[in-house]
């Protein structure tokens, strides 16, 4: 009798146990759903300026899908018809959308009339509508400059500097050994003003800003001046008379100069042993920026040098010199990052720490000479498309570089050069390369719509 009692008291419990699990049990204060996998949403597809695709992972035994898309990150509106649009596939197709915009996409899964939870939700932006942007059209709180030469300041080079630029930066004919090639009396009437004359008559022309370049640069001192024989003293009043000369001459027009370019020497903490720096003595940089703003007091003076990003031991001494004259109230406004890098280097957070250095400092930050060279290592002969798009992406990171700096430091973006064929860097290498924003037909190339899409984002 009592092994019976047992086995039904076993029983009774193992009846409650199987309701409980099969939902029989059910209470109908606490309704258990039975879960849809609801989907994962992937990044979007087939960008253009005016669509894209949205897409998402397949879930078993879905009957169909539903897609919201908005341009609200919490889905607070939805696009026009696309609220809960029922979707068969895993994709689908998104149009009719503004360019350069952001969206927000999510999914869910549907069957027997029910519907999963959200998916993940996905951040896209459409393109921007190239047609009618211009360069300096796009860009905010900067100049876009290039360097240019006096004898190429019509026709195409004139369509395109008046419609894409803000600023011109002298390439070669506003430096010493042009201004000043043979000894003089330093009369005015004795210098060779007329190209750098021509320049900026033409950007003044056309509602350009100027950057001078290069007041004092071992490159580009006239052989009188680096086989200079007198003392130290008439050395430093020949300097002294050049700088003022100058900078009094463009006065009002040229409204920044690089003072001095290029002082120190590669992988290395020591300057240069230029003539200046024999006959003027390691306080030479000084001197000039001093004796610049004593002749133009409003006009902005930079340091210009090239690969601080990845020189450390120069970036080190360069800094330590800006800290010096900064420490002493020597007058400085800005440096340039000549920036002639590659499409595949120095690094963003390279380029990101030489300018966020500039900053902290509370200077002007110019990147100078820029030109991404996309066969570094000469082993195109053409530029191949997937080369061309990694140039461009190069591009827009750079430029968003700057873009996020604060306003109060950016000063320009300024390229070496309008078309490829002419950039220096192939005389320089002597191998072909394809390292600016034009093709040799003055084309634009995919390199101008990432430096507008880093303008733009
Ligand atoms: O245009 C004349 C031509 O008419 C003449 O027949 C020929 C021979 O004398 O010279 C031509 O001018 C040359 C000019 O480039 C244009 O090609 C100059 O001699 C030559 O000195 C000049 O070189 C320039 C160089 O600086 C020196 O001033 C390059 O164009 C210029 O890109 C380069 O730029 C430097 C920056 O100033 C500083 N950072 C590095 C950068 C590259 O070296």
């Amino acid at each position: 009798m009592k092994a019976m009692c047992r086995n039904l008291v076993l029983l009774f419990k193992v009846g409650i146990v199987l309701l409980a699990f099969s939902g029989c049990g059910k209470n109908e204060d606490n309704p258990v759903e039975t879960s849809i996998v609801k989907p994962t949403a992937n990044v979007a597809e087939n960008i253009s300026k005016t669509s894209f695709t949205a897409s998402w992972n397949r879930v078993y035994m879905a009957q169909a899908y539903q897609l919201d898309v908005s341009t609200s990150k919490l889905f607070e509106t939805f696009l026009s018809g696309f609220q809960n649009l029922a979707v068969s596939a895993s994709f689908q197709d998104v149009t009719g959308l503004i360019p350069n915009t952001t969206y927000y996409y999510r999914a869910r899964t549907t069957s027997n009339g029910k519907t999963s939870e959200n998916s993940n939700s996905i951040e896209v932006k459409t393109l921007p509508d190239l047609t009618n942007v211009t360069l300096k059209g796009s860009a905010k709180d900067l100049y876009v400059g290039t360097c240019v030469q006096a004898s190429k300041l019509t026709g195409s080079y004139n369509s395109i500097l008046v419609n894409e630029f803000s600023s011109l930066t002298a390439e070669y004919e506003m430096k010493m050994n042009i201004f000043m090639p043979t000894q003089t009396s330093f009369d005015q009437k004795s210098y060779n003003f007329g190209p750098g004359d021509a320049i900026v008559n033409y950007a003044s022309n056309n509602g350009m800003n100027v950057h001078g370049h290069a007041l004092i640069w071992h490159n580009s001192t006239p052989l009188w001046i680096q086989n200079f024989a007198g003392s130290n003293t008439e050395f430093e009043s020949v300097i002294k008379t050049y700088i003022t000369d100058v900078v009094k001459h463009y006065k009002g027009k040229v409204k920044s100069w690089d003072v001095v370019n290029e002082a120190f020497e590669d992988g290395s903490e020591s300057l240069r042993n230029s003539i200046f720096y024999q006959k003027l003595g390691a306080d030479y940089i000084a001197k000039c920026f001093q004796w610049v703003k004593d002749a133009d007091p409003e006009v902005l003076i930079f340091y210009n040098d090239y690969n601080l990003e990845a020189d450390l031991k120069k970036r080190s001494a360069a800094f330590s010199m800006i800290d010096n004259l900064i420490s002493r109230r020597v007058p400085v406004n800005g440096i340039g990052q000549q920036l002639h890098i590659s499409y595949d280097g120095p690094s963003k957070a390279q380029i990101e720490t030489v300018s966020q250095m500039i900053t902290s400092r509370n200077l002007l930050v110019h990147y100078s000479e820029l030109d991404i060279r996309a066969n570094p290592r000469n082993e195109l002969t053409s530029l191949t498309q997937e080369r061309a798009l990694a140039q461009k992406a190069k591009y827009k990171e750079v430029v968003q570089v700057f873009n996020a700096l604060p306003k109060a430091n950016k000063y320009a973006i300024t390229l070496w050069g309008m078309k490829d064929n002419e950039s220096w860097l192939i005389d320089f290498w002597k191998q072909a390369d394809w390292p600016l924003l034009f093709d040799s037909s003055f084309q634009k190339k995919e390199a101008y719509n990432g430096f507008i899409e880093g303008l733009m984002n």
